[in-house]
């Protein structure tokens, strides 16, 4: 009886300890974002249906508000330490090569500015548990069947090959949670007011739009 009293009470004490120190990290993330004018060049508040064309083109870089359901936990932090480019070319422009220089953050800033986005979310994303998959029909549909390919580069023995248009997909599994991913191939509109991608809603059935998903999430 006692000791069951002990057990109940620590758990208390060490969840307590573990909760204050998570919302101490996304304070103090909030507060280094903020110290390095992140939000200058990106937006930090959706959601998307109250944005225009002008709000998304004055920002240099993409949207940060619903980053807690787009990367993977870790991803963030990482990247912020050693910013490599993403995209091919430079945010918003159909041809100039994107040379990298993103600002960087020393490990403590990074791992709370990580937090601090991670802690952001968009009710748009359910959480489905897709699973990354290798399938031969993903695979197909990517390269050959929607064109997704002709934009978008992924790693083949080692090499980056595909388009330029969009983002690179070739580290996916390592950034892009599988549930966003289907969420914004699925209903776009949640996420941007203005896109450079096609929309496949209606076109790709829903099944389909899964095996592509469990497809792209497991690129590496
Ligand atoms: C001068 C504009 C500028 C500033 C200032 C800036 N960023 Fe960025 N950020 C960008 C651009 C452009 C990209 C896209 C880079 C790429 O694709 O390689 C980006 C990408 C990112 C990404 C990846 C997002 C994605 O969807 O791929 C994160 C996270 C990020 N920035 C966080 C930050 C943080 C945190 C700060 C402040 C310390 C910051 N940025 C300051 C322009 C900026
Ligand atoms: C005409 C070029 C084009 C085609 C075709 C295309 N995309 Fe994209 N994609 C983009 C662009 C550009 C973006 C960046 C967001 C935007 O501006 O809409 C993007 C964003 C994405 C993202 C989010 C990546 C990130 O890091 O933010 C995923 C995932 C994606 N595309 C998957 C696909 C899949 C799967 C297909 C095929 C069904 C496809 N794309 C076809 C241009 C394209």
């Amino acid at each position: 009886m006692r000791s069951a009293v002990i057990v109940s009470v620590m758990t208390v004490l060490i969840a307590l300890f573990v909760s204050s120190g998570a919302e101490a990290g996304v304070a103090e993330g909030k507060k280094a974002f903020e110290a390095g004018k992140c939000a200058s060049c990106h937006q930090i508040a959706g959601p998307a249906s109250e944005k225009t064309i002008k709000d998304q083109l004055a920002k240099k870089g993409p949207e940060l508000w619903y980053s807690g359901s787009k990367f993977k936990a870790g991803f963030l932090e990482k990247w912020l330490t050693n910013p490599q480019p993403i995209r091919p070319l430079v945010y918003n422009s159909l041809s100039e090569r994107n040379r990298g220089g993103h600002p960087s953050l020393p490990a403590k800033e990074a791992r709370d500015v990580a937090e601090y986005l991670m802690s952001l979310k968009s009710a748009d994303v359910k959480a489905l548990g897709i699973q990354p998959r290798d399938t031969p029909k993903g695979r197909v549909m990517f390269i050959k069947k929607q064109s997704c390919y002709g934009c978008h580069t992924v790693n083949v023995k080692g090499k980056a090959v595909g388009g330029l248009t969009g983002p690179s997909l070739s580290n996916a599994s390592e950034r892009l949670n599988p549930d966003w991913i289907y969420a914004y191939l699925s209903h776009p509109k949640a996420f941007k007011p203005v896109k450079m991608m096609p929309v496949y809603t209606g076109i790709i059935n829903d099944a389909d739009m899964k095996e592509l998903t469990a497809y792209v999430g497991g690129l590496r």
